[in-house]
């Protein structure tokens, strides 16, 4: 998808064929800042994001920047909330898998998702349908449909909706049951992050299959990241709403991040960004080495129950990154009962190239279970672990 995205940058910026891509990206990188600020710095305070999708130097600015970011983020969720909260979206085989992607820009975040409907269920049709108040980036996720996704993937169908999410009635929409349906940081846009998205999400369980998953990515900014752990609580705490919490959290407790107020949960994820945002990159200085995202599943049917593994202490994810100093590995994780525990593990007789490589094994967001004997430190909540961490048998 990089030469789809170059190629619409060239025609925004009336760069001629065959002037070096270097040169072209110079000038891309002034798109990059402008949407950068606003998603950060110049966010507006009312929540009210001007169209800058419309744009046709934005939006090739945020192909070449963002989307890779997007499509990375999607995937990696998408993945994980199958293979490790073991969601199942198949319901009877006659329809195709119905991917609804709302605020979808040019719908990096579907297309994540098909890529890994084909390979996880290479049998099924998908469509995936295009939502956003842009005309122009549903437009460009048709056309990367037909010049590159279709190619690789004739399983695969985009259709495209033009609206506002401020206003989606989900009758009105007409569309049959959604298998997955994605908000790729769009939440932040549609609904001002000081306001509760949970009666937004709420709206959209007319859209949802009964063995659907609706997974919202958002901005790893504390006032993003804890207003879509409050949504998550209130599906979690709620009995009688129409959805049960599918992931990251382990069960359904309330999250103590946002009780305590200083950290809030996200993921940070190491990745390979294509070239050309690397470029990019090389004045923004921006650290793209790791994905920084905060993200929840929600489903109609009670998601997987988590239970510490036989044999072992305790089973964590990982809310913290996880720290080597002299003595120790330290980190925090939350059981599936809602416990915060920070846990140092002793390092005594690891060389400093086997705790480096542990620390390096280790992502905000996994999950572990503590293999050895965990006892209580002065502090409550501080645990010290004789043993190691294990990847959970799922
Ligand atoms: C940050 S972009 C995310 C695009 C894409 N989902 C992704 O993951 O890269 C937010 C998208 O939401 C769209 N959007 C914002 N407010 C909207 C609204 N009220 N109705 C429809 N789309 C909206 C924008 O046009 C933009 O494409």
């Amino acid at each position: 998808m990089e030469k789809f995205w170059l190629k619409k940058a060239r025609e925004a910026w009336s760069v001629p064929a065959g002037t070096p891509d270097g040169v072209l990206l110079e000038k891309v990188r002034s798109g990059v800042e402008t949407l950068s600020d606003l998603f950060t710095t110049e966010r507006p305070g009312n929540g009210k994001f001007r169209d800058y999708m419309s744009d046709p130097k934005l939006l090739a600015a945020y192909g070449l920047f963002f989307f890779p970011q997007s499509f990375a983020r999607a995937s990696f969720s998408v993945r994980r909330l199958l293979d490790v909260y073991a969601w199942n979206p198949l319901g009877s085989d006659e329809t195709p898998l119905r991917i609804l992607d709302l605020g979808s820009g040019a719908s990096p975040c579907g297309f994540a998702a098909a890529e890994i409907f084909r390979e996880k269920f290479p049998e099924r049709k998908t469509v995936i349908t295009a939502f956003d108040r842009s005309r122009a980036a549903v437009q460009a996720a048709r056309e990367i449909a037909q010049n590159t996704g279709s190619e690789k993937n004739p399983q695969v169908s985009v259709e495209t909706l033009v609206g506002d999410l401020k206003k989606l009635v989900p009758a009105k929409l007409g569309l049959p049951p959604q298998d997955l349906i994605l908000l790729g940081w769009s939440l932040n846009e549609a609904v001002p992050a000081n306001e509760d998205a949970f009666p937004f999400l709420k709206n959209l369980a007319p859209l949802l299959s009964k063995n659907g998953a609706i997974v919202v990515l958002e901005p790893a900014l504390k006032l993003t990241a804890e207003r879509l752990r409050r949504a998550s609580d209130s599906v979690a705490q709620n009995p009688g709403n129409p959805f049960f919490r599918l992931a990251p959290e382990l069960g359904n407790h309330t999250c103590p991040l946002l009780r305590e107020g200083i950290f809030w949960e996200h993921e940070v994820r190491k990745w390979t960004p294509p070239e050309s945002l690397e470029f990019l990159n090389r004045t923004l200085f921006r650290d793209i080495s790791c994905l920084k995202f905060a993200w929840s599943a929600f489903g109609k049917k009670p998601g997987k129950h988590f239970d510490v593994p036989a044999g072992a202490a305790e089973l964590l994810r990982l809310v913290s990154p996880l720290e080597a100093t002299k003595t120790c590995l330290r980190f925090t994780g939350i059981n599936p009962a809602g416990e915060k525990k920070s846990v140092e593990i002793p390092t005594r007789g690891l060389s400093k190239s086997e705790v480096k490589k542990i620390a390096a094994e280790w992502e905000r967001g996994d999950l572990a279970a503590l293999a050895g004997t965990l006892s209580p430190l002065g502090n409550a909540g501080h645990f010290r672990l004789d043993g190691k961490l294990l990847p959970p048998e799922l």
